[in-house]
C-alpha cells in the first residue's frame, strides 16, 4: 500500500499542475473518441518508475506501455494513469490514477487517487476500504427501483452501441436514475462509498476497474467481470 501511495503522490504533483494549464497540453488521438494526453504518457512513466523502485521483478499492465515483465504473471501491477482523460482534458475534475496490485490472479490492493478532489480510497484484502482516514461502505439500499446508478460508455468505436443504448433504458426503467460520470475506476470507488448504489458497464478493460474491485469488495460490495 505504501508504494502505491508514494507512486501515485509522486505522479500526482504534475498532475495537478498540468490539469491547472490544460490548454497548453499537447494532445494526440489514439482512435476515435479515445485521447491521450502527454500528460497521460508522464503520470504513466513517473508510476513505473516509482513501482519498479520498489520491485523490479513485478509485472506491469498499463493502458499506454501494454505489458512488462510479462514473465512475472504472480505478481502485477496493474495501472491506469488517468482514468477519465476527456474529463481531464475537458478541465472536468472527475478522473484519477488508479493502481491494483494483482498475486497470483487476485487482485489484492487497490488505490484509486483523484488529485483534485484529494480524494484516496484505498484498501487491501481483509483490512476494509477507506476513503482517505475514514472507513467506507456500499450503501444498504434494498429495492433496485430505489437505486443511483452509474455506467461508461459506448467508446466511440464500439461496434455495440445501439445494444448498450438500450440496455441503458431498459436499466433506467428499473431503478431511481442513472448517471454518466466518465471514470470507472471513481464509479467503482463511489460505490464502495454508497454515493452510488451500483455501477455496470460493457467493453471495459482490466485496468479501469482493477483497484476498483477490492475496493468494492472490501466495503461489502460485490464485483461480476
Ligand atoms: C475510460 C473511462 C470511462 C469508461 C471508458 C474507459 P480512460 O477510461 O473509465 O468512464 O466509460 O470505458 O475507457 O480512457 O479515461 O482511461
Ligand atoms: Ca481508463
Amino acid at each position: 500500500m505504501n508504494i502505491m501511495y508514494r507512486a501515485c503522490l509522486k505522479a500526482s504533483k504534475l498532475l495537478i499542475r498540468d490539469f491547472g494549464e490544460i490548454e497548453k497540453l499537447q494532445v494526440s488521438s489514439k482512435g476515435p473518441g479515445d485521447f491521450v494526453s502527454s500528460a497521460d504518457k508522464r503520470t504513466e512513466k513517473i508510476l513505473i518508475e516509482e513501482l519498479q523502485k520498489a520491485h523490479p521483478d513485478y509485472g506491469i499492465v498499463t493502458e499506454e506501455t501494454g505489458i512488462i515483465n510479462k514473465s512475472n504473471m504472480k505478481n502485477r501491477w496493474i495501472i491506469d494513469p488517468i482514468d477519465g482523460t476527456m474529463n481531464f482534458l475537458k478541465s472536468i475534475p472527475q478522473f484519477a490514477i488508479s493502481i491494483g496490485y494483482e498475486e497470483e490472479g487476485e487482485i489484492k490492493c487497490g488505490v484509486i487517487f483523484n488529485p483534485i478532489m484529494n480524494e484516496m480510497f484505498c484498501a487491501e484484502k481483509g483490512n476494509g476500504a477507506y476513503l482517505n482516514n475514514s472507513r467506507i461502505r456500499v450503501s444498504n439500499k434494498k429495492k433496485i427501483k430505489d437505486a443511483l446508478l452509474v455506467t461508461g460508455g459506448p467508446k466511440g468505436s464500439s461496434k455495440i452501441k445501439d445494444k448498450i443504448f438500450s440496455e441503458y433504458i431498459n436499466v433506467s426503467k428499473n431503478v431511481s436514475n442513472v448517471r454518466k460520470f466518465g471514470s470507472a475506476a471513481l464509479d467503482m470507488a463511489f460505490v464502495a462509498c454508497g454515493r452510488f448504489d451500483g455501477y455496470w458497464q460493457r467493453e471495459i478493460n482490466l485496468w479501469d476497474v482493477a483497484a476498483g474491485v477490492v475496493i468494492v469488495k472490501e466495503a461489502g460490495g460485490f464485483f461480476c467481470f
